[in-house]
This record gives C-alpha cells, structure tokens and sequence, in this order.
C-alpha cells in the first residue's frame, strides 16, 4: 500500500516503519495514526513479517506529540472521542499485536510520541533522544495511555514527577529508569534494533506470541495473569513449533521454526 506520512519497508522477514513528517518533527496528525493503524495491520496479517522496528525520519524526532495544531480547538466531546479512537486503532492495537514491534527512538519522543514508543512491545534509543509527557504544559494530560504505560513501565512516582513537570528526559535517565533498555549512537541504532530482531526470529513466533498476551495480561483489568500464563504455557504444548523446539534440542541441532 502507498502511504503519504509513513514508509513501510520489508527485508526478509523484518519490518520497518518510518514515520515520515520531519517538518512537523513527525507529528501525529489524523491521516499519520491512521496510516500506522493501517501498516500494522499489513504487518501482522502478513504471516512472513516476523519482527516490526518503528521509527521517526530525519536525525531530529521519532515522534514531537500528537499535532497541536490539529486539536487546539476541540470541544469536550471531540477531544474524548480522538483520545478513544486513537486508544482502539493504534496504542492498544500495538501493544496487543503478536508480532513484536521494537521503537527505536532517534530523538525527541513527547507526548503521543511517547505513548506511541511506550506501546510497543520494547524500546531503544539513539544518545540524542529527549523523551517526556509534556501535556499538562498545554492545558491537557496524555490521552494515548500515558497515564497509564509510564507507570507500568517506570514506576509511579517517577511517572507522576514526569508527567507533572512536563520536563524532558535524557536517553541515560530513561534507561536508568527502564523506559528504555539499550543506548546506542544514532548511526547505530537501526542495526542494533535489526541485530535483536535476528534473535527473535531465531525464535518460536507462536511462542513469542503466547508470551506477549501472557506478559500483557498482567495489566489487564480484571485478568488473572497466571491463569493466562497456564493456558498459554499449555497451548504451546499442541504446537508443531514446540515439537520441533524440543525435539531440536534432544537431537543436539538448532531449531527450524516454520
Ligand atoms: N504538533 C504540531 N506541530 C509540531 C509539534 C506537535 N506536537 N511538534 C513540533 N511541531 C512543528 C513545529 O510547529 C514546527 O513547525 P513550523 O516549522 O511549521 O513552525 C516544526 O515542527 C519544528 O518544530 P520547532 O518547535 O521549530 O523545533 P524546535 O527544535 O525549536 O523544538 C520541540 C523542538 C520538540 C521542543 C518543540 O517542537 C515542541 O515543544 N513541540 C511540541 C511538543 C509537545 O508538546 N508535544 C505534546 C503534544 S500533546
């Protein structure tokens, strides 16, 4: 498919999308959440494509916010209606895909840009990256989950100091704090994020998918994750990739998932 914000590349089995509005620092307006939603789904529903890495064009931004100019003059109720479409067509969706996706983040990360970030599944970053929540600064708070991914991710406390100042973090602070779990300079950080997506495509994707939903259903309200664990952990049992895993092992050779 042809999109006009984001370019979606495939190598083998890897993805990559690219948010393409360097002008806007890569703003999220209206047709660029709605072409992510739309690349995601490609990427999921193509059953070759077995890791996605997100990033932002250009050597400024992965992602500057949300676009301002384009909610400034919401009312109550168009404001609550684009925090709940964005929540069901791109953050929660993201979170919840059973494909990896790795954020590499290569600058500034704020706002929507962050929430994007914190949805996907694990986060890097470039020695440049700058990353905040900086809503209450505009009369506003974090509308695509960052209420409630940052203190998953972070930590309450932490979380609160950062919404409430609205200030920036450096990549160090952010990986001192788990937001992020590597640092690497900017020319580095796509073949980094390639090089850990080789290591998972080593690995079962059924498997990596029943771990998604076991780990996610820890932060679902009114789940037991442990009971998703067991049946999870138990379905995999009924899988050729787990025949072919264990049965790899015991004859000394490495796995060929199909
Ligand atoms: N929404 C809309 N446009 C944005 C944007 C956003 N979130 N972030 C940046 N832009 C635009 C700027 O308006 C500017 O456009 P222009 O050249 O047409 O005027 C362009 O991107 C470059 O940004 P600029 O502010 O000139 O770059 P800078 O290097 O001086 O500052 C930031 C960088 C990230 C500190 C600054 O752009 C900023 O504070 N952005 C908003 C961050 C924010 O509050 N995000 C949360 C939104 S809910």
């Amino acid at each position: 498919m042809n999109y006009k914000n984001i370019i979606v590349q495939k190598k083998d089995s890897l993805a990559q999308i690219t948010i393409n509005r360097p002008k806007k620092l890569n703003a999220l307006n209206k047709i660029t959440i709605n072409e992510l939603s739309l690349a995601f789904k490609e990427l999921e529903e193509d059953s070759n494509i077995r890791v996605i890495i997100l990033t932002g064009s250009g050597e400024k931004a992965f992602v500057a916010g949300a676009d301002i100019s384009e909610f400034a003059d919401f009312s109550v109720k168009e404001g609550t209606s684009l925090s709940k479409s964005g929540h069901e067509i791109l953050f929660d969706y993201v979170e919840n895909l059973s494909t990896p996706v790795i954020a590499a983040i290569n600058g500034f990360a704020l706002g929507g840009g962050l929430e994007l970030a914190m949805s996907c599944h694990f986060r890097i970053a470039s020695d440049n990256a700058r990353m905040g929540l900086p809503e209450v600064s505009l009369g506003v708070i974090p509308g695509y989950g960052g209420t409630q991914r940052l203190p998953q991710l972070v930590g309450k406390g932490k979380a609160m100091e950062m919404i409430m100042t609205a200030g920036m973090i450096s990549a160090k602070d952010a990986k001192e704090c788990g937001l992020v779990n590597h640092i690497t300079t900017q020319e580095e950080l796509l073949p980094f994020a390639e090089g850990l997506a080789i290591k998972i495509m080593k690995n079962s994707k059924l498997a990596i998918s029943a771990a998604i939903r076991a780990v996610n259903a820890n932060f679902e309200d009114g789940t037991n994750g442990f009971n998703v664990e067991i049946d999870e952990f138990g379905e995999c049992f009924g899988t050729e990739d787990f025949i072919e895993g264990t049965s790899a092992f015991l004859e000394k050779r490495k796995p060929n998932f199909k």
